[in-house]
């Protein structure tokens, strides 16, 4: 009874939690980016408005009262064959979250995510729903893209050609670039490309754990060590055995946690917490940093030893702002993207807006641009899209060429902008450079679109 067979319509998103809070900020946030959102507060309510509406998109937590998450994904996968599943788990179970990706969600969420991060989840489980349907045609790509890693510039190239080599390895892998480049989509192409595609790939963002959770979270723990610890529990490492876990913003680490993780690196053993028996683990590692490490090394913020057992084959990202070629086929693939999520014909992009497209700093890079054109495609009800159309940092950079002939404002955001490039889009550091407080940058850059 594959009632769903060809549903995916109008980018439709159900959202299961027995939480109101939760269903209110997941409404809003996702009608925001133009998905139709609905919400229930528990399962029997879920299967009713399967079987009434299309969706294409279920988003439920795990732990409910009466019925569970995993019913209900065991539910829709037994008889909706083209709805996509992604699972909300309470932080920290990850565990559970692994346990439902076995029984059929395609991904799964930590609490407490950032907005980024539910968008990021959110558009792999539709791309994963589109992969399903036939091939469509591709005009703007040579070749299809590598992992849906979007790019044919020189910089790019080269980039396919290291991830398809150190995919073929197990070396440890370190990833850098400026905010926004797509390290983790790098990162994940390098796993999905290995012989360990079929084991977890776990992320692991070293930025967002507590200190005082961060180990227990990466190498577990055993019942009774610690309050709270009321069994015993693997960490990260347990579950990313035999596949690849990816150490995001590595630079947040502890010095302490860094001798820790150097150990399992030199050893590929773990320490569970309140245990002295190390355990084997076969665990590939990549880890990625958007600041400069050896800057880290040479303040004494990095360890010295970690960040050579690291760097080992090192991928540098391009800013977009060097990899001209690449901004009009990132533009295409964007905007026929989204449309294609909301059921809207793809707009055409006037020669003058592509121009300016191309001249502008992207100091947010991929990011900044994909939230531009998504932001293009939901607010904009014209065929074409033209420099009104454009958040106003962007049609100032067209005023650059007046030269002398600008206005006061224009030349604010001008320098704004450069400021913001110089120092890849940190806004602390920005705000800092340029004089004023960050609520007040921040409040420049919304009136001017600012969009990363
Ligand atoms: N070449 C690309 N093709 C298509 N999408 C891309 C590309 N590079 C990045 N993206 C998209 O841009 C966004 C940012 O990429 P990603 O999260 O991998 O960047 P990052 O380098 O990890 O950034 P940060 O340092 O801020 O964490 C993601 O939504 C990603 O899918
Ligand atoms: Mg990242």
């Amino acid at each position: 009874m594959n009632k769903k067979e060809n549903s995916i319509t109008d980018g439709s998103i159900l959202v299961v939690d027995d939480s109101e809070d939760m269903l209110e900020v997941l409404r809003r946030n996702l009608t925001l980016k133009g998905y139709k959102t609905y919400t229930v507060t528990n399962v029997p309510q879920a299967l009713k408005l399967l079987d009434s509406v299309p969706v294409d998109l279920v988003i439920t937590d795990l732990k409910m009262p009466d019925v569970g998450g995993f019913e209900l994904i065991k539910h829709i996968r037994a008889n909706y064959k083209n709805v996509g599943v992604m699972v909300i788990t309470g932080y920290p179970s990850i565990q559970g979250a692994v346990d439902a990706v076995k029984t059929g969600a395609e991904e799964y969420l930590v609490k407490s995510f950032t907005d980024e991060e539910l968008y990021a989840a959110v558009e792999r489980a539709f791309d994963k729903l589109y992969s399903r349907r036939p091939a469509k045609d591709h005009p703007y790509f040579k070749h299809v893209p590598l992992q849906g890693i979007i790019g044919e510039s020189e910089a790019m190239e080269k980039v396919f050609d290291h991830i398809m080599k150190v995919s073929q390895t197990t070396a440890t892998v370190l990833l850098t670039g400026e905010s926004g480049t797509g390290k983790e989509l790098v990162a994940r192409a390098i796993h999905y490309c290995s012989s360990r595609a079929s084991n977890p790939f776990v992320p692991v963002n070293c930025g967002s754990i507590p200190e005082e959770l961060i180990e227990s979270e990466l190498f577990g723990h055993l019942k009774g060590t610690f309050t709270g610890a009321i069994e015993t529990r693997g960490g990260f490492f347990h579950t990313a055995d035999r596949g690849t876990i990816f150490l995001d913003e590595i630079s947040n680490t502890s010095l302490s946690m860094q001798i820790k993780l150097l150990r399992v690196l030199e050893d590929q053993e773990v320490y569970m917490i309140g245990s002295k028996k190390p355990q084997k683990v076969d665990v590939r590692v990549i880890a990625a940093s958007n600041v400069n490490l050896s800057d880290q090394v040479q303040k004494n913020k990095f360890r010295e030893d970690l960040y050579y057992r690291l760097n080992v084959i090192n991928i540098s990202l391009p800013p977009l702002r060097d990899r001209d070629d690449d901004i009009i086929l990132l533009v295409h693939y964007f905007a026929g993207k989204f449309s294609n999520e909301i059921s809207r014909a793809k707009p055409a992009f006037s020669d003058e807006v592509l121009k300016v497209l191309k001249a502008y700093h992207w100091p947010g890079n991929i990011r900044e641009l994909k939230n531009v054109i998504q932001s293009l495609i939901i607010m904009s009800e014209t065929d074409m899209i033209d420099v009104p159309d454009l958040p106003a940092i962007m049609r100032f950079s067209v005023s650059r060429e007046k030269g002398i002939m600008r206005t006061l404002e224009e030349i604010e955001y001008e320098h704004i902008q450069n400021v913001l490039t110089s120092v890849s889009g940190n806004k602390t550091q920005a705000a800092s450079i340029l004089g004023i407080d960050r609520k007040t940058l921040r409040e420049k850059l919304k009136k001017f679109g600012y969009n990363a």
